[in-house]
């Protein structure tokens, strides 16, 4: 019978085998999944003094899990809410189980991880304190130190034992330095596991076999002569290489404040010049700074607590039953519709795709050819993998096709006649509830129910390009829009694997409005005499992946000019104050006096080796026109004036209903249009702001003093600020 003593706190199960081989089964019964709490941290504890104590009269250890997976890993609501005071606790924690660990490799029996399921972060640490790494093959499972994701490095020993493992190189790039989560075979091919089984039973087994043969067990690091594969960074092999480590991070980072992977870079090679326990002290100091640091709470925020709601999908009405979509027709095989259909079959949906020539519809579908002979080349797809999704898609010119579809999607132009048409005649072909959707990035969702008999299916499905890579959807809930069709589109959308928010049928929805202000922001910038350079700079540094310049040319200026167009008739129709931005004639100018709309047309702000072509660097009469030298605009001014107006923008879509929660509104601004992720998501961001929503309103009210009335706070949020509430 598994021993559940009051020595591991209730926490741990202890079973020893006819051949003394302990089996430690980590399964705290107060959580879901096992995570590093104080209970955690003792229990362990408490299993490894055992195991001291006992260790005459055992012959080995397995530490399993009573769970699905593995261990998750860290108490994410503990790191989220260390602030500097706390830097002495948080080492104090690190450090506590480093020793655990370290006592653990050290017992002088073999100790085998039995990994059943996923285990990341903290929760792989401790299967790194042990001398082989058996992991069941299990669906879904996920193995890795994820941690710089979250703004933070892995702690409890996991760079420097990762690094002592590949060394310091394939540490970096495969583990430790983005954080990839891998699934069992890859973690093999990676080498921070040892063996892959397909069974429990054949995990079991492994693992005695593997303590019987090996009673004298320790970690290559502990033996006499051991040397880090690759060299240490002294050694003329490493040393070659290392310098092209912190170039790379930095074209990456572009200058934005996210530490954590210089810190891992830093508590990498820094460590591997070192002793083992020298390294951890590195790793410690290191890792305190970060989790007490705001980013790391931002990030965990908007990535892990943010995201789980909304891919819990909290928006969804309750009592409806899910369903899924079993054939989808989508209309229009342009860029979006194309790459809508390979989502969709890539999900195992069939689909009809549909264009008005049949050449049309081919191309649609070679997009998804494309794309997944790419994945065969790089051995990622078996060649049947690729023909069945191929299989997957109906590319047809024929309307009659979509028979028996139970969900649309319309992708064809941006016009309100054609989309009305459109999902007017195909109503007549498909089932008789099937979800009527539109991908427009912009028209109301509300007149185009109004074309068709059933009103209540119609919903906006929007979709940012490019769909295969761009995880969010916006689900655009029209006046008419019923509970189940928004519950349907929901399902949808977890079918294929998108994270969804819900947003209100207004103009520009969420995400248009909030990336129209940060990239208008960084325009006016240029139009007041700052140095086109400067301007992309300082949104880099901002932490937005792209300049706001690159993002005109790419998305065209003609269709922000139209967008434009309809955020001011749609605030006339409102009765709200609409400010212009100094961008306007600028843009204006681009289009009409020089005719640079943008890369597709191969000149815009930049200059292209042709039409669509690659960019080869600004238009230099850009700087000649507008910048200025006796205009000084404070580089952190530049920075934050992106930020902030993009930040009142969600506001004010919070404030209004447009999107409905928090959550939704930071996770969106990250994964839609690339609101830095170091500030935890738009609403985040007047969170952490240095003296939180009061030193956000404080700060906004300083640049509207400077730079006008698009700073202007709403009462909403002043009064928020003065009752001191946060945005949660
Ligand atoms: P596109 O111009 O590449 O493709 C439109 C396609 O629709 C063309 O292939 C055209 O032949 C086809 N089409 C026109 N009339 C049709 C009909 N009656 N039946 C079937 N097909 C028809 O346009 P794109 O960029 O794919 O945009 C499509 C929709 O997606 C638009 O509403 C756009 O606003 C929206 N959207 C575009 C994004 C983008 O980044 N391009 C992002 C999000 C939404």
């Amino acid at each position: 019978m598994t021993d559940f003593t009051t020595h591991t706190s209730g926490i741990i199960g202890w079973d020893v085998d006819a051949d003394r081989i302990v089996t430690v089964t980590i399964d705290d019964k107060t959580q879901s999944t096992n995570t590093m709490t104080d209970d955690m941290a003792a229990a362990l504890r408490s299993v490894v003094e055992r195991l001291e104590r006992e260790k005459d009269s055992i012959t080995g250890v397995i530490i399993a899990s009573g769970k699905d997976t593995f261990f998750a890993g860290g108490d994410l609501n503990l790191l989220m809410t260390a602030g500097p005071d706390d830097i002495e606790a948080i080492s104090a924690g690190l450090d506590h189980y480093k020793e655990t660990f370290r006592r653990l490799e050290t017992l002088g029996r073999p100790v085998v991880a039995a990994i059943n399921g996923t285990a990341l972060g903290g929760g792989f640490e401790v299967a790194l304190a042990a001398h082989r790494r058996i992991a069941l093959d299990a669906r879904g499972s996920l193995l890795g130190l994820p941690e710089v994701t979250f703004g933070v490095l892995p702690g409890a020993g996991g760079v420097t034992r990762v690094v002592r493992m590949l060394g310091v190189v394939d540490a970096m790039l495969n583990v430790v330095g983005q954080g990839q989560r891998m699934k069992p075979r890859k973690a093999l091919q990676v080498g921070v596991i040892d063996e892959v089984v397909s069974t429990r039973e054949e995990m079991f087994d492994a693992a005695r076999a593997w303590i019987k043969d090996n009673p004298d067990a320790t970690q290559p690091w502990d033996r006499k002569g051991f040397r880090i594969p690759g060299g240490a960074p002294s050694s003329p092999a490493l040393a070659a290489h290392l310098p092209a480590f912190p170039a790379t991070l930095r074209r990456q980072l572009k200058g934005s404040p996210m530490k954590a992977p210089i810190s891992v870079l830093a508590t990498a090679v820094e460590g591997a010049s070192v002793d083992i326990d020298t390294a951890f002290t590195i790793e410690t100091r290191y890792c305190a700074r970060l989790i007490c640091g705001q980013i790391s709470a931002n990030m965990i925020k908007a990535l892990f607590f943010d995201l789980g709601k909304v891919n819990k999908g909290t928006a969804r009405p309750a009592d409806i039953p899910v369903r899924k979509a079993t054939k989808v027709a989508v209309l229009g095989a342009g860029m979006m519709g194309a790459a809508i259909a390979y989502v969709a079959a890539k999900a195992g949906v069939d689909v009809v795709l549909r264009d008005v020539t049949i050449e049309g519809a081919q191309r649609g579908k070679d997009y998804s050819r494309r794309i997944l002979d790419a994945k065969v080349a790089k051995g990622r797809l078996d060649t049947a993998g690729r023909d069945r999704a191929l299989d997957r898609i109906l590319a047809t010119d024929n309307i009659s096709d979509v028979k028996g579809a139970d969900l649309v999607v319309e992708a064809v132009f941006e016009d309100v006649e054609l989309k009305k048409k459109v999902l007017a005649e195909v109503e007549g072909y498909v089932s008789d509830d099937a979800l009527l959707a539109s991908n427009t990035s912009a028209l109301p969702i509300a007149e185009m129910a109004g074309a068709v008999t059933r009103p209540s299916d119609v919903i906006g499905l929007h979709f940012f390009s490019p769909v295969d890579k761009m995880p969010l959807v916006e689900i655009v809930v029209g006046e008419q829009t019923s509970d189940e069709s928004l519950a349907r589109a929901l399902d949808f959308a977890k079918q294929i694997r998108k994270t969804p928010i819900v947003v209100q049928d207004t103009y520009g929805f969420y995400a248009n409005r909030v990336i129209a202000k940060f990239v208008d922001e960084a325009l006016s910038l240029v139009a007041e005499g700052m140095h086109p350079a400067s301007a992309e700079q300082a949104a880099l540094q901002a932490g937005f992946p792209a300049g706001a310049l690159t993002l005109f040319d790419e998305i065209n200026m003609k269709t922000i000019a139209k967008i434009r167009a309809g955020f001011i008739a749609d605030a006339g129709a409102r009765g709200v104050d609409f400010v212009p931005s100094a961008s306007y004639p600028l843009v204006d100018r681009m289009l009409e006096e020089f005719d640079r709309p943008g890369r597709l047309e191969g000149r815009g702000f930049y200059d292209y080796d042709g039409p669509g072509g690659q960019r080869l660097g600004l238009w230099p009469r850009l700087a000649e026109l507008y910048t200025r030298s006796d205009v000084e605009i404070p580089f952190d001014d530049a920075k934050e004036r992106m930020l902030v107006a993009a930040a009142l923008e969600a506001f004010a879509c919070y404030d209004e209903g447009a999107i409905g929660s928090v959550a939704e509104a930071n996770v969106g601004s990250i994964m839609g249009i690339g609101y830095p992720a170091w500030t935890g998501g738009a609403l985040q961001y007047i969170n952490q702001y240095p003296g939180g929503l009061e030193g956000f309103v404080a700060r906004a009210d300083e640049l509207r003093a400077r730079y006008g009335d698009r700073f202007v706070v709403s009462d909403a949020l002043r009064a928020r600020a003065a009752d001191g509430s946060e945005l949660v």
